[in-house]
């Protein structure tokens, strides 16, 4: 039973029980409105109303979103619960979100545990609040607080929804105090729905969409949330349920929400598969080769963690850049409230600092992150193997070099996989798992362990040229260039992906990672560069005067000492003068036209990236291009956007270019396959084709 019921004298105890998370479905709404009968019945004097296992309700289950609602509806059952002549206290701990958050509201008195995580995270998911949330919330904490709550999909502990009223006592046994609350109070006590919402408050609408707008860029649901908000400070509750949920409904179907729905189940399913569980060990002592940019902060995410960590350099000066990049990950997160004094202390003792391979031998895992050399790293990877105890795993951060190659420096290269992080390494969540040939089953469950370790999405790749992403962004950055060469301005291109809805163009994204490491790129790529394929030099010129973006004080913008960003006359000269040398007859480009070549490119690209088996599935690419390369979540990412225009559209663009240029816009066999087929992407086998 999905909730069950008991009596204990004049107290009626009901229990949610959907492990894992009493996610709220119709058998719970279902149950929830018998035992709102059942109390009436025998005439109790109060219901205690808790959760089974670690959660009280953690959301409505969004498996049901897809198909059309079923009754008994949610907001139905809440009004009963809160109507009925027996008052309900919510007894709260663990996950109270959504609409295990609205359940609460709809009883009479709340006790919470200070640890419980309470909120309204539905705009996460593209939606609003569909039961009473947004009509309830703001009766029972004031517009103030609900407008920080509803719209951000942020949730709060006990401690502080008792700060602002959200419930009326925190206690450690949330179903002990609910028994000894005093009945006669509560019996007196006005349902949520009663009380008084509050007055119009012009400006604080204003100022909540300003900052939906700057925060959730692009995206609907929060300020739909916002409008809802003010619904309920100028209507009845009546009036204002029956509006909430023709929104909720509305946004139910709408594009955003089904692809922020896809991309949290892409999140979800990305995990260990069966097959490896067994091998699954979580590293607890590692080795970090090379405390660069990203060996220390690799090093610190898994100092993070409570994890030994030992890194190795060269030399002396080698160890003194590592520990001062470092403690500067420390310090910064000391200063920002991140971490206190002790907890930084725990860290620099996790950590040993060595040059010698020796002190590596008690470790579970070495990652390297050495410069991007393939001979230098061959040559780390061999001292490494000697080093380790013979089941020690050894990981590769290259961004671009072969895996397979680097594995062939090993004795046995089933130890070897690639490990992509993403600069922040400590931040960024995405982890490719390169998927060398040799790799054994041990090595790549070691890479779902570190996912897991440090918090991080796993999403295998094959080897080839840049993996999953970069792949994809190369082609990204080559229909960019073309533009440049042929009409645009990097401000002209920049803008429009921000309208797209990255937070950043690919320019000023390029400033900001340094134009050099892609120009080194680029270097190693000449010799086997198709010499068919136009290739533009403008990067080339601006890396040759010295502009290496925002660590050199300009790149394709200028960086002023006193902070922002600058355009640049000098670089439309630049591209000018280039495209005048390669008899280039500019011309004009709209953000739709911008739009359309860049994402295309990238979706032709992540056809043949599956095309040639180095993802499994699409929604791994989706996974990739918004946890790694800022695609826009509320699209839910690069390809389940492509399904939404559909194969046949695609083709038809593709073809449209290619007409100026067949050999980039060659349609992906995918493409083909899946227009033939009737098919989408993600319904594309590899195995039938
Ligand atoms: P970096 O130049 O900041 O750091 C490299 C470090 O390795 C230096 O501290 C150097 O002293 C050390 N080192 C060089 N040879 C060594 C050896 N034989 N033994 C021990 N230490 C040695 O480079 P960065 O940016 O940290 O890149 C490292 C690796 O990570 C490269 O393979 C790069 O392609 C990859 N990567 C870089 C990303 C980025 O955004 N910077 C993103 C993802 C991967």
């Amino acid at each position: 039973m999905a909730v069950s019921w008991r009596k204990d004298g004049i107290y009626g105890f009901v229990v949610l029980d959907n492990p894992p998370v009493n996610a709220i479905n119709r058998e719970i709404r279902q149950g929830l409105l018998e035992a709102v009968d059942w109390a009436e019945r025998e005439g109790l004097e109060r219901v205690i109303l808790s959760g089974a296992g670690p959660a009280f309700a953690a959301g409505a289950d969004a498996k049901e979103f897809d198909r059309a609602p079923e009754a008994p509806h949610l907001p139905d059952v809440l009004n009963r619960i809160e109507s009925s002549t027996v008052p309900w206290i919510a007894a709260l701990h663990g996950a109270v979100l959504g609409g295990g958050a609205e359940l609460a509201l709809a009883c009479r008195y709340r006790v919470a545990r200070s640890d419980a995580s309470i909120g309204f995270p539905e705009v996460i998911l593209g939606l609003v609040p569909g039961a009473g949330g947004t009509q309830r919330l703001p009766r029972l904490v004031g517009l103030g607080e609900a407008l920080n709550l509803v719209p951000t999909g942020k949730a709060i502990n006990g401690r502080q929804a008792k700060e602002i009223g959200l419930v009326d006592e925190i206690d450690d046994d949330p179903l002990g105090f609910a028994e000894i609350t005093n009945g006669e109070l509560l019996g007196m006590s006005v349902p949520v729905g009663a009380l008084n919402a509050g007055e119009v408050d012009e400006a604080h609408y204003e100022s909540a969409s300003v900052l939906a707008k700057k925060r959730m860029r692009g995206q609907v649901a929060p300020l739909k949330a916002i409008d809802l908000l003010r619904v309920a400070q100028t209507q009845t509750l009546e009036a204002g349920m029956k509006r909430e949920r023709e929104v909720f409904l509305d946004l139910r179907q709408s594009d955003q929400a089904r692809a922020l729905r896809h991309i949290f189940f892409a999140e979800r399913g990305a995990k260990i598969p069966s097959d490896l569980k067994p091998e699954m060990k979580i590293p607890d002592h590692v080795a970090v080769v090379g405390g660069g940019t990203m060996g220390a902060a690799i090093a610190y995410a898994f100092l993070n963690t409570g994890a030994k960590v030992v890194v190795l350099e060269t030399d002396a000066d080698g160890l003194a850049r590592a520990s001062t990049n470092i403690e500067a990950l420390i310090s910064n997160s000391l200063s920002s409230g991140r971490i206190d004094e002790t907890a930084a202390n725990a860290r620099r003792n996790q950590m040993t600092r060595t040059t010698n391979y020796q002190d590596l031998a008690g470790v579970d895992l070495a990652i390297e992150a050495v410069f991007e050399d393939g001979s230098v790293k061959q040559k780390v990877l061999r001292s490494l193997e000697a080093a380790l105890r013979p089941d020690a795993v050894i990981a590769t951060n290259t961004s671009y070099l072969d895996v397979n190659m680097l594995a062939a420096a090993l004795a046995d290269p089933s130890r070897l996989i690639g490990l992509h992080f993403f600069a922040p390494a400590h931040i960024m969540k995405l982890l490719e798992i390169v998927k060398a040939e040799m790799a054994s089953p041990k090595a790549l469950a070691v890479g779902y362990a570190v996912a897991k370790r440090l918090g991080k999405i796993p999403v295998v790749a094959g080897v080839c040229d840049g993996f999953i992403g970069n792949r994809i962004l190369a082609r990204y950055r080559e229909a960019a260039d073309t533009l440049l060469m042929d009409g645009c301005t990097p401000w002209d291109i920049d803008e429009a992906m921000v309208d797209f809805g990255y937070a950043m163009g690919p320019y000023a994204a390029q400033d900001l990672s340094g134009l050099d490491i892609a120009h080194a790129n680029r270097r190693r790529q000449d010799a086997t560069r198709d010499p068919a394929r136009r290739y533009i030099p403008i990067a080339d010129q601006l890396v040759a005067a010295g502009r290496l973006g925002r660590k050199s004080g300009a790149g394709w913008y200028q960086y002023p000492a006193n902070g922002g960003r600058d355009i640049d006359p000098a670089i439309e000269k630049i591209i000018l003068q280039a495209a005048a040398s390669a008899g280039i007859d500019r011309r004009a480009f709209t953000p739709s036209d911008i739009q359309n070549r860049l994402v295309l490119a990238m979706i032709n690209e992540a056809a043949n990236i599956r095309f040639d088996g180095i993802a499994a599935t699409t929604a791994d690419i989706d996974l990739v291009l918004v946890h790694g390369y800022g695609f826009p979540r509320w699209r839910g990412g690069l390809l389940h956007y492509a399904d939404q225009i559909g194969v046949d559209r695609l083709l038809a663009m593709l073809g449209m270019y290619a007409a100026e240029d067949p050999l980039v816009w060659h349609p992906s066999p995918v493409l083909i396959d899946c227009a033939e087929a009737k098919i989408s992407l993600a319904d594309w086998q590899a195995e039938n084709h």
